[in-house]
């Protein structure tokens, strides 16, 4: 009997030594072994295998953090998931993985601010350079390709402009310029989309969002295709980039319920999206308006949509959004998202000031929801009373 991944996220990792339905929490820094024999032996399986759960010291992980690569693995139908103590841990790993000084990167404009950042300024200290591409136009992708570029880096959809690429294209590009390719896909999590099953050589969520679901725990996972395992295995253990065991635990714990949360955000956001379509000062980015080609691209390739969307609004008086945001009452401000709850920010433009092609006019402004888990109806009556102050 074949059990869907719904049925296998509610049955795996029980611990049957310790007839619980949970795995144990072990935290270790020295694994002991009977003998030297054993220890070399150990040794030899680790690096053979995988998520073979074979370790000789903690920095490898534990088995609680192989439970969860084990289980992530299968979730994204990759060779291999590598696991982070951050979200942007995922994303450095990827980089430094396969770029080396001299190479070049080509990467999505409206990517995650601190990537762009890390790109920007940071690797170009070592001699690494990035070119920004426009994610609604791939010919721009194809003029920044060099002999030096070794990695193409998208985001879909595009950190808070929500643009929706044509994958494939992208992945055909790549792989004619023998180019290897990664994605941040923590919008959708491999519960919607599996880049691996695509073709990406490379896949990223942040697990502080929705694996881990509550927010009270950060994580990142890496996944990978047999090609570049290798690269990443090596990066992996110069970095020390180790998933504490707690971490790993309450981050297993949270995909218990990744579908059922997943499935109704989606329905909310759904819901909320259709009441947002009728106001005329907003542009709503989200997979919703089936006419337009974000729509198109989404439906290409996603399963579902998250609970993460923006709003273009359209005002002269960047006040009264400002006023609209804080007067929400069940949206939180902050950081981050995918937890249980909704949150709200208003992007300030200096903060996708430093894109190429996204630029935003000066009556435009963008608003970042996270639709959560609440009663729809309750969000949707707190916008519509927000609103009413945008001018
Ligand atoms: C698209 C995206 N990628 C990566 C990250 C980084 O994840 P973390 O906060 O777990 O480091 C974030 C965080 O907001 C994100 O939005």
């Amino acid at each position: 009997m074949r059990n869907s991944f719904k049925t296998f996220l509610k049955h795996t990792a029980k611990d049957f030594h310790n007839q619980s339905v949970n795995p144990p929490v072990v935290r270790a820094s020295t694994i002991i072994f009977k003998s030297m024999q054993e220890l070399r032996k150990t040794q030899a399986k680790a690096l053979k295998k995988p998520t073979g759960g074979y370790y000789d010291y903690g920095r490898q992980g534990t088995s609680t953090t192989y439970i969860l690569q084990k289980i992530l693995t299968k979730l994204e139908e990759s060779y291999h998931v590598f696991t982070t103590p951050t979200g942007f841990g995922a994303v450095f790993l990827a980089i430094f993985s396969v770029t080396r000084p001299g190479d070049e990167i080509i990467a999505v404009d409206p990517i995650y601010t601190p990537s762009r950042i890390l790109m920007e300024s940071y690797l170009k200290e070592f001699k690494i350079k990035t070119s920004f591409y426009n994610p609604n136009d791939l010919n721009t992708l194809k003029k920044c390709i060099t002999k030096k570029t070794k990695l193409i880096f998208v985001e879909n959809p595009g950190s808070n402009t929500f643009e929706f690429q044509d994958l494939s294209k992208i992945i055909s590009i790549a792989k004619k310029n023998k180019i290897l390719t990664a994605i941040d896909n923590t919008w959708a999590t491999p519960y919607f989309f599996k880049p691996i099953k695509l073709g990406f050589d490379m896949a990223i969520v942040s697990a502080t969002k929705y694996y881990s679901g509550h927010s009270d725990v950060m994580g990142g996972s890496l996944a990978v295709n047999k090609k570049v395992y290798n690269k990443v295995k090596i990066a992996d253990k110069m970095t020390g980039l180790r998933l504490g065991p707690d971490d790993a635990y309450l981050i297993t714990r949270g995909l218990r319920t990744l579908d059922v949360r997943l499935d109704k955000h989606n329905e909310n956001a759904k819901k909320v999206s259709k009441f947002l379509s009728k106001f005329k000062n907003v542009q709503l980015l989200y997979p919703y308006n089936k006419n337009s080609s974000n729509y198109k691209m989404w439906k290409k390739y996603y399963s579902g949509a998250s609970g993460l969307m923006g709003l273009k609004i359209k005002s002269k008086n960047k006040a009264s959004v400002q006023k609209f945001v804080n007067s929400l009452k069940l949206f939180g401000h902050g950081y981050s998202w995918g937890g249980f709850e909704s949150l709200a920010l208003h992007q300030e433009t200096n903060e996708t000031g430093t894109r190429k092609y996204q630029k935003l006019l000066n009556n435009e402004h963008l608003v970042r929801l996270h639709i959560g888990l609440e009663d729809p109806s309750d969000l949707i009556a707190d916008i519509k009373q927000a609103m009413k102050h945008i001018k």
